[in-house]
């Protein structure tokens, strides 16, 4: 019998125990989560300081350090949730999105364990994974809610319906939210990852330096984050031109209060329209001090129920792929061997090459 046809059928348990892997980026990470709510250990090993000082993630290194990293994190996520191999009912692992050199590293160890075990592997979407990390901050959340994703990859309001159904109801046009912050910090001469260090700078600003009104007369959940970072470096360089100083600490302000009021007023509009009452948030930018803060007011406010994730839960790991595979091995998503990496999958869940 041929490793899928012994899996397709095992019988599911409700307090499942997954063990989760993620390699899309710059972490490796596993986790163990119990029932899909439960973290029992979570490993993260990751190569960002190699990146620095090309000012943003290299794939070949990432890929590189993957291979050396993966092994270890899985038997640190295995020995620190004091469980046995033998124990675990199924191997999870981001197919996509991401690198592809990265992924494929996750894939394949998950490929080999799930079948050395004997085990369902499951496929699991990052993207999905941001949004499910709300399921490890709020033991009671349920859909339907508003999720709000604000990644280095992705911005987006999402109307979760059901656990498995999401209605994107509005994205980005060009830049991601994580990917300005990025931008703009490096044209402020500030290191890579951008978002933490415009966080840190903006603490010190004072003065409010004019930027444009993001999609300014335009209804809807949509964003654009091109025209905000490009505004920034047309300031910055026509300051450098006529070699005047500007403040670091303004435009880093004057930038985040913008980028973070966007995903603010968008995200509690959706709620009050869907009527819901429950905002949850996932992805780096989620990790931003001033937008947690914002959401925390203006959802207190409106009596909005706000599921904001420990910020370690928002950048990546592998507990959100733990949560979010146990959803997907609840539907009997499970993967045969021939399961690959993929650049890119649709936020609805659909695979795209
Ligand atoms: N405190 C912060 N403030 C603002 N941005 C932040 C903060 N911490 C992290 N970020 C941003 O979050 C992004 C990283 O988030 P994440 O790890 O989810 O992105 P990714 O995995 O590369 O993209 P995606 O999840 O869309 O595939 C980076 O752009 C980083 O600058
Ligand atoms: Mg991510």
């Amino acid at each position: 019998m041929s490793y899928f046809e012994k899996i397709k059928n095992v019988p599911l348990k409700e307090g499942a125990l997954i063990l989760a892997i993620e390699s899309s980026c710059d972490e490796t990470a596993a986790s163990v989560i119990k029932g899909g709510r439960e973290i029992l250990s979570s490993s993260i090993i990751s190569s960002m300081t190699e990146h620095i000082k090309f000012g943003g993630v290299v794939p070949e290194i990432a890929s590189r350090a993957h291979t050396t990293a993966i092994s270890q994190a899985v038997e640190t996520a295995v020995k620190d949730a004091g469980v046995t191999l033998s124990e675990l009912d199924a191997v999870a692992v981001t197919y996509g999105s991401g690198l592809i050199g990265a992924l494929l590293v996750g894939v394949s160890y998950a490929k080999a364990l799930a079948f050395s075990l004997g085990i369902p592997l499951v496929p699991v979407s990052h993207i999905r994974g941001h949004v499910s990390a709300g399921y490890l901050a709020d033991k009671d959340l349920k859909p339907p809610f508003i999720a709000l994703l604000a990644s280095g990859g992705h911005t987006a309001v999402i109307d979760v319906k059901d656990y498995y159904t999401y209605d994107v109801l509005g994205g980005t046009l060009d830049d991601a939210v994580g990917e300005a912050f990025d931008k703009v910090a490096r044209v402020l001469g500030l290191e890579y990852p951008g978002g933490p260090n415009i966080e840190r700078v903006a603490k010190n600003g004072e003065n409010t330096v004019e930027l444009p009104v993001m999609l300014k007369g335009k209804k809807g959940y949509d964003f654009s984050y091109s025209g905000l970072k490009t505004a920034v470096i047309n300031y910055v360089h026509n300051k450098e031109q006529k070699g005047e100083s500007y403040s670091v600490a303004d435009v880093a302000r004057s930038f985040q209060t913008s980028a973070v009021g966007e995903l603010v007023k968008k995200s509690i509009k959706a709620v009050k329209e869907r009527g819901y009452g429950v905002l949850s948030v996932g992805g780096g930018v989620a990790a931003n001090g001033y937008l947690r803060q914002e959401l925390e007011k203006e959802c207190k406010k409106r009596g909005i129920k706000l599921v904001l994730p420990e910020k370690k839960l928002c950048t990546d790991n592998a507990c959100m792929i733990g949560a979010e595979g146990y959803l997907q091995y609840l539907n009997r998503n499970f993967s045969d061997l021939s399961l690959n990496a993929k650049a890119y999958v649709e936020l609805s869940g659909e695979k795209n090459d």
